[in-house]
């Protein structure tokens, strides 16, 4: 969407994995302040969002959304404000249709009135679900948003969550600055390896101004192990998904934080160039041997070599895959061990990987030196 915002994918904290509807204004406080004590923030976690069950059951006797009275009595105006004096956004949550996913109102038929209110409490951010939709199409029920959003005269992230059912990939770029590709994500290794090959199939329409989401992260939340996590993050970095940290970012263990604040990882997901990169080799039984690679800035490419084979595995990256001329010679920096391993690779690189880890490197061409010509 051409509204100015997501020219690389957003980067925050969503309630909704870690805490589903046990949400109030001391979490989403505490979360604020955590996010800019672990120096998170300074990372580019920026959105501080809101999802399901902030509002009460019912709209008031004007027909306006309100927060629920007793887990957010302040109002989302103070909690707003709270957010923004930390140097953060504040993200909420809606659904086009007429009720929530949880059964709280929805905006279906409310757009204008509930931009309007969003805008007024200094909201940045608004995800926008799917459910009790009626049976209008997705390409119906999206654009009013957008335009009452449009029309609030603020600037308001519109993240799209149809869960991927009508392929928004072909029709979302105009309507929302991001769309999910898929149904939810839950935090084992099944439904994380198998999201991130479904938001694969859409890389080609990812772009700055309008991203696939692949669903939050699950990173820190226990269902899978560092290796595995940090495969989730390497991934969802590359495929320039959103990183949106869904864990307790007050209760962060060393090794959660350690994958969340990568910085060499999070520059890959942020750098201005915005192409996703995909799978361009699966070998092995299963195809569980496999690489993912993409353009970056400056003529450098990512290469991740994801092992989801039960056993370690050497895995190879040709020149020939991932599309490097075959004269070239790069650098790789790996950037888990934050080191250079080579200085001079040409043709192609291995590396051994461990069950279910992922390396994560970045390619940079060496300059032609004139006196080894
Ligand atoms: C849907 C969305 C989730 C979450 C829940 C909240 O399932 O896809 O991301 O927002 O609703 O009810």
């Amino acid at each position: 969407l051409n509204n100015g915002l997501a020219r690389t994918p957003q980067m925050g904290w969503n309630s909704w994995n870690f805490f589903a509807c046990n949400i109030n204004e001391t979490v989403i406080k505490e979360t604020a302040d955590a996010l800019v004590s672990s120096g998170l923030a300074d990372l580019g976690y920026i959105h501080v969002n809101i999802d399901d069950c902030w509002s009460n059951l019912s709209r008031d006797s004007k027909g306006q959304l309100v927060p629920h009275p007793e887990t957010f009595p302040s109002g989302i105006k103070v909690l707003a404000d709270y957010v923004h004096s930390k140097g953060l956004k504040l993200g909420i949550y809606s659904d086009a249709g007429l009720f929530t996913c949880q059964v709280h109102p929805g905006s279906l038929f409310h757009e204008v009135d509930d931009a309007d209110i969003f805008a007024s409490w200094g909201v940045d951010y608004l995800k926008y679900d799917n459910c009790f939709n009626m049976g209008i199409k997705p390409i119906k029920r999206y654009p009013p948003m957008r335009d009452a959003l449009n029309a609030t005269g603020r600037s308001i992230f519109y993240s799209l969550c149809e869960w991927g059912v009508d392929d928004p990939a072909l029709w979302a770029k105009e309507i929302g600055n991001s769309w999910r590709t898929t149904d939810d994500i839950n935090d084992t290794w099944a439904s994380m390896t198998t999201i991130a090959d479904l938001n694969n199939k859409w890389a080609s329409y990812a772009g700055p101004g309008g991203w696939n989401d692949p669903d939050m992260l699950e990173v820190g939340n226990g269902g899978m192990t560092y290796e595995e996590y940090r495969g989730h993050f390497s991934i969802w970095a590359l495929m320039k998904a959103p990183l949106l940290i869904g864990c307790d970012v007050r209760n962060m263990t060393a090794e959660t934080f350690e994958i969340l604040s990568n910085k060499e990882v999070i520059a890959v997901n942020q750098d201005p160039l915005g192409v996703q990169g995909r799978k361009i080799q699966a070998d092995g039984e299963n195809d569980c041997q496999q690489v993912w690679s993409g353009p970056l800035s400056g003529d450098r490419m990512v290469v991740a070599l994801w092992n989801r084979c039960s056993e370690p595995a050497t895995i190879t990256a040709s020149w020939e895959i991932i599309g490097l001329e075959s004269t070239i010679s790069v650098s790789v920096r790996d950037l888990w061990q934050h080191k250079d391993v080579t200085e001079n690779a040409s043709g192609s690189f291995e590396a051994q990987v461990n069950a279910h880890d992922c390396h994560m490197y970045v390619l940079t061409p060496q300059s032609v030196s004139h006196s080894d010509v």
